[in-house]
């Protein structure tokens, strides 16, 4: 059953090219993205004064990419919640407030509760969820499906991915409603949006480079990943693959945050997954990796073929990826963090598909 893989998770993250492919491809027609699945009334759209992204975990980080493609596609205030949180918080909710509600599995007991709540107060639900038929599809007011197929391994890998990518064409869809996007950037997402299957095989055809630098650094016991923008969204799902398979101690950062506190834990040796991807700010990102290097650190970076003579320069070794619309980058970025994680956690001789502790589906508080 795991296709003679080693490891469902392996599987899975080799399986995204057409998971994509099966959410993308019905909900592109003629250069427009439609949504059969989905009856929002023009009018409503037009009425939504802020939108809520509440989810947990790697769900909660598809939210923190999602927020930076929504503000600027749909100029609306949309903030991402802990579904942990958002429901003890008071939150400041009404009849003109959207709550996306992003779940893999459509049970976790956090999320659930954070959406009758945000429903209770007002709002509309809309689900982002894979399993068909679940509690939270069945009790949203909207559900789109990610049509990732079922997913095995606890760490998460399809079902971020078509996520990530269904909230990029909701978002589109929603901006064209509203007038807010430009047109030529329209375009440009959505055929930048088409290519994205086929770059990914391509990220995921330099799987021997990962897997060396895996075998390179799998003995550190603490890694640090850091980003701005996107690319610290970006971040937040690679540290979080590589502690829960791997149990190496791991922290996202935004580059910028770097010297409030945290650069004190840089040491000579320390590694530092520095991720450029997100060329609006990739001269940034290469000042804060540069910070990083001078007090030591050993660098990992992450970049994309417009970027890669400069980070070569300055970095011990590079990932390049293929370049596509900015805000679709974390597409491509995550996979040679994926694949980086599961080498490590491979060497390091982890129970990859069951790590120690979690559960697939979090069903209690
Ligand atoms: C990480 C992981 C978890 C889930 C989280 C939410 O790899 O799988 O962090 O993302 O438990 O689960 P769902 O999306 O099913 O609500």
């Amino acid at each position: 059953e795991k296709g003679g893989h080693p490891h469902f998770m392996f599987k899975e993250i080799l399986e995204q090219p057409e998971a994509l492919h099966k959410t993308i491809s019905p909900r592109i027609r003629d250069g427009r993205v439609v949504m059969d699945d989905l009856q929002l009334d023009p009018d409503y759209v037009k009425n939504i004064s802020r939108i809520f992204i509440i989810a947990c975990g790697s769900s909660y980080h598809v939210g923190m990419v999602a927020k930076y493609t929504f503000e600027r596609l749909l100029r609306r205030p949309t903030e991402v919640v802990l579904a942990s949180e958002f429901r003890y918080s008071d939150p400041l909710v009404d009849e003109t407030t959207l709550a996306i509600v992003i779940s893999q599995s459509g049970e976790t007991l956090d999320t659930m509760a954070a959406m009758r709540e945000a429903q209770r107060r007002g709002a509309k639900a809309l689900a982002v969820v894979n399993v068909i038929g679940s509690s939270i599809a069945r009790d949203a007011d909207h559900v789109i499906y990610t049509w990732a197929g079922p997913e095995i391994a606890v760490a998460t890998t399809k079902a971020y991915s078509t996520q990530l990518m269904l909230m990029n064409l909701l978002g589109l869809y929603m901006g064209d409603m509203l007038g807010t996007i430009d047109p030529q950037e329209y375009t440009d997402i959505v055929a930048a949006v088409e290519k994205i299957p086929a770059q990914m095989e391509s990220c995921l055809a330099d799987k021997a480079e990962i897997q060396y630098y895996a075998s390179r650094y799998f003995n550190h016991n603490s890694i640090f990943f850091i980003g701005r923008n996107l690319d610290y969204a970006l971040g937040m799902e690679g540290s979080l693959k590589l502690k829960e398979i791997s149990y190496i101690h791991s922290e996202a950062y935004a580059s910028g945050e770097l010297k409030h506190g945290t650069i004190s834990l840089i040491e000579p040796g320390t590694l530092v997954v520095a991720l450029g991807t997100y060329e609006p700010l990739f001269d940034k990102a290469m000042s804060n990796m540069v910070e990083v290097k001078s007090r030591g650190a050993e660098v990992l970076a992450l970049t994309t073929e417009l970027c890669r003579d400069k980070m070569e320069k300055n970095a011990d070794a590079t990932i390049c990826i293929p370049v596509t619309h900015p805000v679709l980058q974390p597409s491509l970025g995550i996979i040679p963090l994926q694949l980086f994680s599961y080498y490590v956690a491979l060497q390091r001789g982890c129970d990859i598909d069951k790590p120690r502790n979690l559960a697939k589906s979090v069903t209690v508080e």
